[in-house]
């Protein structure tokens, strides 16, 4: 798996874990409020896969440190994620991402390359 490479600086150099942090934490309160993600989260501990996945989007954004955490296709076989389920989960990240305020075009870049995860995710 590639992080977003095509930048001259990584969009993580520009933004900062800070706000990575940020959009992760804002992002799970978006989507455990939501009636119909939150129940894929029952008896999940938060505050791992929230540091988790600040690794994981870090390294998708270009930082230097690899992910060690599970595979994303293991992490994901048991949970029966629908597309439909999917794509409001990427819609929580998009809404986010525009509440921190990421440039249009960065906002579009790593929405897309997001999208391009569903194979590891949706349950086939
Ligand atoms: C592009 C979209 C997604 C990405 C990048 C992503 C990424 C991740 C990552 C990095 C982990 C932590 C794996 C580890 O322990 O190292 C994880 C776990 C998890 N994800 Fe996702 N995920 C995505 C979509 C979804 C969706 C759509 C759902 C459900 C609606 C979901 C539900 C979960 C759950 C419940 C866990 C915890 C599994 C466990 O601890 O047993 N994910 N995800």
């Amino acid at each position: 798996m590639q992080p977003l490479s095509n930048f001259s600086s990584t969009l993580y150099d520009k933004y900062g874990v800070q706000t990575i942090t940020a959009i992760v934490n804002d992002c799970y309160n978006r989507i455990l409020s939501d009636s119909e993600l939150a129940s894929y989260f029952v008896g999940v501990d938060m505050n791992v896969l929230r540091k988790h996945q600040v690794l994981f989007l870090s390294y998708i954004l270009g930082s230097k440190r690899s992910y060690n955490g599970a595979n994303l296709k293991s992490a994901h076989t048991n949970l029966s994620v629908t597309e439909e389920h999917f794509n409001r989960f990427i819609q929580h990240i998009d809404d986010s991402c525009r509440y921190f305020n990421l440039d249009l075009e960065d906002r579009a870049a790593f929405v897309a390359r997001m999208r391009t995860l569903k194979y590891f995710i949706v349950h086939q």
